[in-house]
């Protein structure tokens, strides 16, 4: 047992990626309703719908409503059997949806007091994922910056982070990787003093004055070279992926890019700014209506970005460059209709 965090050594089970078996890919973002399960449902159909076999996951035990989006009755079998200790084979929990190529792990809300797993049977469950006969599968987070939440993203071959353009929202991204940073670099040290040094820069008054990752590798520097090299090698490694959900202008566009620097200037991170969705009543409708937007409507802009991001993800080209420079053209052409409340 680790004494300053009471989780098992990293060493011996190890949450850190392994890049064997499905691609996994988490999407997660720290604040309730910013899209994320709008993002991970159409993301996942749309690659589906490009001949992956997809397996969508519905981590987030406390607000689940993965299925819901996707048409799927409530789950009689759930993720909750797993965590609960009641099921250990995840591909007992796989259920079919009503799209070819994309099948589920709901969860139900069922024993809250259990909804956390322990870090132990979240080691086990992520190996499990991995192991599913999938091409990808794809885990939709629930909100908050809970180690588990953490782990899930830092495990992952994609830590895609979704966002608004709202201050609450770009507060909540920050304090999200802040914390992931600050996770995986704590998982990464190997001497006990190191660990220390990093849980405590985490609490970002504390008492040495480290303030930033920087400030903490030159600590580090000063103390073990070697844990030094790892620490930059980390930060090298870790690569966050960066959605922004909800655009209206092209201000909202330029977002991404943001943070994009933000993160290489104040992380020393590249987070890979993979693309905006724009902001469309027919998204809220097509949850309504329990079906993807980008089944419902694939030739709306919005299912056009989705499907762009879902290219992306697998180094394809954009479909289609006349009807991506179209729909770009109307998010940008409303760039002034929020009358700059900013
Ligand atoms: N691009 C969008 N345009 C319009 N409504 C959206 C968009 N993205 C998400 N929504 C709506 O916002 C609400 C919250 O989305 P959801 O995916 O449940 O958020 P989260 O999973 O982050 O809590 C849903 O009603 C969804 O339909
Ligand atoms: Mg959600």
């Amino acid at each position: 047992m680790n004494s300053t965090t009471g989780e098992p050594r990293p060493r011996s089970e190890s949450v850190l990626p392994t890049n064997r078996g499905a691609r996994l890919l988490a999407v997660g973002g720290g604040k309730g309703g910013v899209g994320k399960t709008f993002v991970t449902v159409n993301l996942a159909t749309s690659l589906a719908r490009l001949g992956k076999r997809v397996v969508v996951v519905d981590v987030d035990l406390e607000g689940a409503n993965l299925h819901t989006c996707l048409g799927v009755q409530t789950p009689q079998r759930s993720l909750a059997d797993f965590v609960s200790e009641r099921e250990e084979d995840l591909g007992k929990l796989v259920i079919d949806t009503p799209i070819p190529n994309l099948r589920l792990i709901g969860a139900t809300h069922g024993n809250l007091a259990d909804a956390q797993p322990s870090h132990l049977r979240r080691v086990r469950l992520l190996r499990g994922l991995r192991q599913l006969d999938a091409d990808i599968v794809m885990l939709d987070l629930g909100a908050g910056s809970h180690a588990s939440v953490l782990d899930y993203f830092l495990v992952s071959d994609d830590g895609i982070l979704v966002l608004q353009p709202e201050p609450t929202s770009v507060e909540n991204a920050y304090t999200f990787l802040r914390a992931a940073f600050y996770r995986r670099m704590r998982l990464a040290m190997v001497g006990h003093g190191v660990r220390q040094l990093v849980t405590l820069a985490m609490d970002q008054r504390n008492e040495r004055g480290i303030r930033t990752p920087l400030d903490l590798l030159r600590e580090i520097e000063a103390m073990d070279t070697e844990e030094a090299r790892r620490f930059v090698e980390t930060m090298r490694v870790f690569r966050p992926r960066v959605i922004v959900n909800g655009v209206r202008t092209a201000e909202d566009v330029k977002l991404g890019f943001a943070v994009s620097s933000v993160c290489k200037k104040y992380f020393g991170v590249e987070a890979e700014y993979l693309g905006y969705v724009n902001y469309d009543d027919e998204a809220r409708r097509s949850v309504s209506m329990r079906r993807p937007i980008v089944d419902l409507r694939p030739d709306a802009d919005v299912s056009i970005y989705l499907q762009r991001i879902a290219r992306k993800l697998l180094g394809l080209p954009s479909a289609s460059v006349a009807a991506h420079t179209e729909s770009a053209a109307r998010v940008e052409g409303r760039s002034n209709s929020r009358g700059g409340h900013r």
